[in-house]
């Protein structure tokens, strides 16, 4: 099975995706977690020019193939692998955040990114993808309070407030493609609320981890 985490800068995706992780893993799934952009030395490479390149000139369109290049060599080393050997892959960002980012926010035509992101990725596409979603004052306050502020983040105000409409536009246009969670609560309500899709969905109950039971 394969589940996406998206949603704008400081929604709380990388520690949703940790404890998701250790959900199945208790449940005696093998996870792996990658980060798109990255997880690969390759795409490590690339996510250091996007993030950390201030000094690059690097126009939308190039942005748009950078983002592209790297998850496609995530999809061959990592995803599809993992996939084929019935594990569960968790990623924290994919190719919805292309759409948002570089779309929405920053003017790319939205058929261009789909026909690109169908050569980058095939037939890898999320099982679930999960939208966390927040308003921008939340997510400004959070970031601000992890200070840590890269070529992205520093994109200001305007455009990050068009990649949190997108998200919400994008998940309306394709209802069952997206399922939306909002983000503000405390992470154990989020992380509830995601545990809740995936037992509706799927049928998986994380409420009895397999540790509890075997040591019974
Ligand atoms: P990420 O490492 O997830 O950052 P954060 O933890 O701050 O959410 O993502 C890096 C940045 O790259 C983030 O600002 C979102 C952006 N991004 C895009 O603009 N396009 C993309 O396709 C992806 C995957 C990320």
């Amino acid at each position: 099975m394969f589940i996406t985490l998206d949603g704008g800068d400081g929604c709380g995706k990388s520690t949703q995706q940790k404890r998701l992780g250790h959900r199945f893993q208790s449940q005696g799934y093998e996870v792996v977690l990658c980060h798109d952009p990255g997880s690969t030395a390759l795409g490590n490479e690339i996510r250091h020019i996007l993030l950390h390149g201030h000094e690059l000139r690097i126009d939308n369109k190039t942005e748009m193939f950078l983002f592209m290049a790297a998850r496609a060599q995530m999809v061959e080393e990592v995803i599809r692998p993992a996939l084929n050997e019935k594990k569960i892959v968790i990623s924290d960002r994919f190719l919805l955040s292309n759409f948002v980012y570089q779309g929405y926010a920053g003017g790319i035509p939205l058929d261009t990114l789909e026909t690109v992101g169908q050569i980058a990725v095939e037939d890898i596409m999320p099982d679930l993808a999960v939208i966390l979603d927040i308003p921008y004052e939340i997510a400004a306050q959070r970031i601000g309070n992890r200070n840590a502020s890269d070529r992205m983040e520093q994109k200001g105000e305007k455009y990050h407030r068009q990649v949190r409409n997108g998200f919400l536009q994008y998940a309306a246009i394709h209802p069952n493609r997206y399922v939306v969670i909002d983000a503000v609560p405390p992470p154990n309500n989020v992380e509830m609320a995601i545990q809740n899709v995936i037992h509706e969905r799927y049928g998986i109950d994380f409420s009895f981890p397999l540790s509890e039971n075997s040591n019974s």
